[in-house]
């Protein structure tokens, strides 16, 4: 599905917002959300409007190319038609397709990948063997930079059990298990023993495999066989997107007060963005996402890290 962004500058973006959205709620669907983003949805497909300090954002979203077009216009005659006292210019981007859309510039990705703590031999070795012995799945492994946020994590939390919903090579697991308190535990699930045993090699190496506490079994089975005491401090979902939603909903009331759950890919590759895409685990994710935007029971931030990484914190 085509969507476009532009870029209105203005010092009055509320305004602008309150209004386009009351007027135009007698021909269109219209809601206006308390952080103050309005959205428009006409016969032809939808328009976000967001207040930023010094200019209104709009993303329009349409079936094709011809409805998008249709969107920007109408959003843009009304928008024009409320500035009597300055000169608004909407200046939209060309359609792209939502599912080509990446969290940054991958040359700023690629800035990113170096710029922090680099991975030790031992990661790049594991990194190495995961490439050549899996082919085009390693790209399933985490980056550098996530591993490397990963340790972090579970380093403030004082981590003393953590989980992992997805271990494959273990590469995150690693970096979990190495940011672990001294005496912690690492409850590792995933369905694949030949994966798994792929990483072990580089847990004992990296002396840690004791602390990890593999089960090879589907992860709910393995979440819903424990404690419903809150005693994880760290937990990080990395497996099958469909399941997403279960996962969390298992851990997140295991969490203690100050635990985390990280989320790995929340972005799907651009797709939750995309209505287009309504497969069973762009659904899923997009509901998952709001779900925890608007969850009590935790603080959360969305991250822009490679393919969008959620860190939630239990209150
Ligand atoms: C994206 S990979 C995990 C990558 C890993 N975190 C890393 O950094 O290398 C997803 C993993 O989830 C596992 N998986 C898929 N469905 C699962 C399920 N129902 N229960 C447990 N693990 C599952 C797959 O076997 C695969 O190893």
């Amino acid at each position: 599905m085509p969507l476009a962004t532009a870029r209105v500058v203005t010092a009055h973006p509320a305004r602008y917002i309150k209004q386009l959205v009351s007027h135009m709620g007698h021909k269109a669907t219209t809601t206006l959300r308390p952080d103050g983003r309005g959205t428009i949805t006409v016969s032809s497909g939808t328009c976000v409007l967001t207040p930023a300090p010094d200019r209104l954002e709009l993303t329009a979203t349409a079936v094709d190319a011809e409805s998008l077009a249709r969107v920007q216009d109408v959003i843009t005659r009304h928008l024009m038609r409320f500035a009597t006292r300055e000169e608004l210019v909407a200046d939209w981007t060309a359609a792209i397709d939502g599912g080509e859309l990446e969290p940054t510039e991958p040359v700023v990705g690629e800035y990113l990948l170096s710029h922090h703590t680099p991975a030790d031999d031992i990661l790049g070795e594991l990194a190495a063997a995961t490439r050549e012995a899996t082919a085009d799945a390693a790209c399933m492994q985490v980056s550098a930079d996530e591993g490397t946020l990963l340790t972090m994590l579970t380093r403030l939390t004082g981590a003393h059990f953590a989980v992992e919903v997805g271990v494959f090579t273990g590469y995150s697991t690693l970096c979990i298990a190495r940011g672990l308190a001294d005496g912690g535990r690492l409850l590792a699930c995933d369905v694949s023993e030949e994966w798994a045993a792929i990483g072990r090699p580089y847990w004992e190496r990296a002396g840690v495999a004791e602390r990890i506490d593999l089960r090879i079994a589907p992860a709910l089975e393995t979440l819903r066989a424990l404690d419903s005491e809150p005693v994880i401090d760290i937990a990080f979902i990395d497996a099958d997107k469909g399941n997403y939603p279960a996962y969390y909903e298992e851990i997140v009331d295991r969490l203690r007060p100050g635990g985390l759950v990280v989320l790995d890919n929340v972005f799907l590759g651009g797709r939750v963005l995309d209505p287009a895409y309504q497969e069973e685990r762009h659904v899923a994710m997009r509901r998952l996402n709001d779900l925890i935007a608007a969850d009590e029971r935790v603080d959360a931030v969305m991250l822009p890290v490679r393919d969008g990484v959620t860190i939630a914190r239990r209150r």
